[in-house]
């Protein structure tokens, strides 16, 4: 038995695999297309490990996908691979469209393909388990209910309507060609291997390199925070339990305004490397002009995987901060590497005279 797990070089995948070959010997084909959000050295550690086969590629590449599922007799595929940077989206939506709508329909087909051509038992417990995001449902008003997986889909950014799309047509697969197909929606996520273009390990490289922390407009936009080894042992989980056609919200049940997050990073901060100066990090905080379209609150509802398939979250905020504070300070190196010199050129664009997006 193999699984296939798509965008396994990136933040969540990267994660996902480790901690998958922590759990169980069952092998691991990593299909990733290397973009700029990828880091093969995440997984150095697995070097010469027999139990990772990782091939460079594309999803949207239908005959590499189809000789991978075929080659290594996959039994199920763990659909990671997007681009995911909303502030990207904005500032070059055709990327989005490309790789998570066409992508996916193109990693869709490939897999029907595959899944057709196999005997009966082998068919029924075959899954596709499509990573998604809780952006699909658009914005709650402050004290709204959480989003529950009945929420209507209102995305806003070019962004969550590409993974919109990529979630109707998920669904659409299973309900004509029967694919048993499974989709989570998530939320924010943090932890060790995040790219430094993302709120938190922004905040956290720049208060270390003396740098502005740029907070979006008044900083009181909420989002549910979710520590990303809890989000892999989701997704394990729905693999696992999960019904075929269900999609499963998963959340930290911990919203936090934009704001708050900051602080409470820059308090960590002054305890575990405080500044020189002995001044807070906190003066280091600007308010920059807002991102476009910028969605006002996230909140998820986590309550079907609770009671469905008995997942709750290990990690408070508190813990979960505490450790990924903890994770970038032991590796500044892993963030030198990745802040390069392309990584440098979009700083330098997105925050260009405090016009975030534009
Ligand atoms: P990421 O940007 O860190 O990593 C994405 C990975 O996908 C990269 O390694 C990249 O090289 C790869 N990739 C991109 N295009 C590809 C293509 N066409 N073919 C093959 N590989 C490709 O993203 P992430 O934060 O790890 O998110 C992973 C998934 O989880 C995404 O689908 C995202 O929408 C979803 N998600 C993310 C969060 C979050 O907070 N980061 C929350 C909920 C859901
Ligand atoms: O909700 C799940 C989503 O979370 C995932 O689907 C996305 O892939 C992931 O990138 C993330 O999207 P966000 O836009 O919420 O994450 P980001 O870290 O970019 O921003 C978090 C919040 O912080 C958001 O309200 C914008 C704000 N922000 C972000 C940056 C980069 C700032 O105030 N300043 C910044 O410099």
């Amino acid at each position: 038995m193999t699984i296939l797990v798509t965008g396994g070089a990136g933040f969540i995948g990267s994660n996902f695999v480790l901690d998958w070959l922590v759990g169980g010997d069952e092998p691991v084909v990593n299909l990733d297309k290397l973009t700029y959000a990828s880091n093969l050295n995440n997984l150095a550690c697995l070097q010469g490990d027999p139990r990772h086969h990782f091939v460079a590629g594309d999803i949207g590449d239908s005959a590499l996908v189809a000789s991978v599922l075929r080659k290594h007799r996959v039994r199920a595929v763990l659909n990671f691979a997007a681009e995911s940077h909303v502030d990207r989206s904005i500032a070059g939506p055709a990327a989005f469209i490309e790789t998570n709508v066409v992508g996916t329909f193109r990693l869709l087909e490939a897999v029907r393909a595959y899944w057709s051509d196999l005997d009966e038992g082998e068919r029924a417990v075959f899954r596709f388990l499509h990573v998604s995001t809780d952006e699909v449902y658009g914005s709650l008003p402050p004290y709204a209910p959480a989003f529950d997986e009945q929420h209507r889909y209102e995305p806003n950014s070019p962004y969550s309507a590409s993974k919109a799309s990529s979630d109707h047509l998920v669904r659409a697969w299973h309900h004509t060609y029967g694919l048993p197909v499974l989709t989570t929606n998530c939320s924010n996520n943090y932890g060790p291997f995040h790219f430094p273009e993302k709120l938190i390990p922004l905040v956290i490289h720049n208060a270390l390199a003396g740098k502005p922390l740029p907070v979006y407009g008044d900083g009181r936009q909420v989002r549910d925070w979710l520590y990303v080894l809890d989000h892999c042992s989701a997704i394990r989980r729905v693999l696992e339990a999960g019904k075929p056609g269900e999609t499963y919200n998963v959340g930290g049940w911990n919203e936090m305004a934009n704001i708050d997050v900051v602080h409470t990073l820059c308090a960590i901060l002054d305890e575990l490397r405080p500044r020189p100066d002995g001044a807070p990090y906190a003066a280091q905080i600007s308010f920059v002009k807002d991102r476009p379209g910028h969605d006002r609150r996230y909140a998820i509802d986590a309550g079907k995987i609770e009671r469905e398939l008995g997942w709750r979250p290990v990690e408070t905020f508190e813990t979960g901060i505490r450790k990924t504070v903890a994770w970038y300070l032991a590796h500044q190196d892993w963030v030198r590497e990745v802040t390069s010199g392309a990584y440098r050129d979009w700083v330098a664009q997105q925050y260009a005279g405090g016009r975030p997006g534009i």
